[in-house]
């Protein structure tokens, strides 16, 4: 997978891909970053790439020439299938989209800053837009930094352990069951007998059951999905 992300801030974003489960995915070649610093296709000598909005208000908006361009060059070298767009006025982020978007070959992803992006490169350009939360960040590059980590970390081949994606919180709509590690009592806190007892089936119907009452009591619209 190819993920060009669009970005006035680059150096903002190239920590995350250098580490962990990104780094492995990049290093075994199943997925590839390419940053593109808005700045190089900004207008005149100042490379400017915003301006105030019409109507009057605070906040700079990102003009649509510098982005255009930017986009149009990538278009001419290959075919998207995706041009996302990271901002808080969006559908958010879910373990659905990131399963749908690990399966794609090549995405851009363009990230806001300031008052966000001409309503014109939404129009023209952008495929789908994403926010990963109902809060505002000061720009789009860490909320492009989560969604690559949700994704990349999909995609077949990248995780040693296939089954650990699979018993992620979220994969069924279920929040993860609770777990334990050495030792088996400490302080006095026992870890569950069932988990100890080497029965799995039965260790997974508690797990199933734990899942189910923690989804209920912290997110229960999960399970009105
Ligand atoms: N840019 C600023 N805030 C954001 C958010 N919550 N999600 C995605 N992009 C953003």
């Amino acid at each position: 997978m190819r993920i060009d992300i669009i970005t006035v801030a680059p150096e903002l974003l190239r920590s995350p891909f250098e580490h962990s489960m990104m780094k492995r995915a990049i290093d075994k070649g199943l997925a590839e970053v390419h940053f593109h610093n808005l700045r190089d296709y900004g207008i005149g000598s100042y490379k400017k790439l915003d301006d105030m909005q019409f109507g009057g208000g605070a906040g700079m908006v990102l003009m649509i020439e510098p982005i255009a361009k930017c986009i149009e060059k990538l278009q001419a070298e290959r075919t998207y299938d995706e041009i996302i767009y990271m901002t808080p006025d969006a559908k958010t982020l879910n373990q659905a989209t990131a399963n749908s978007l690990s399966l794609k070959e090549n995405i851009i992803i363009l990230t806001g800053h300031y008052k966000g992006v001409d309503q014109r490169v939404r129009d023209k350009y952008i495929t789908k837009e994403i926010s990963i939360g109902d809060y505002v960040l000061t720009g789009g590059e860490l909320a492009a930094a989560i969604l690559c980590d949700a994704v990349i970390r999909l995609i077949p081949g990248v995780l040693g352990d296939e089954q650990s994606a699979l018993t992620d919180s979220f994969q069924d709509n279920l929040l993860s069951p609770p777990v334990y590690t050495r030792p088996s009592e400490y302080e006095g806190m026992k870890v569950p007998d069932i988990l100890l007892s080497g029965n799995f089936p039965k260790i997974e119907e508690w797990r199933n059951e734990k899942a189910y009452e923690r989804t209920q009591l912290i997110r229960p619209d999960l399970l009105d999905d």
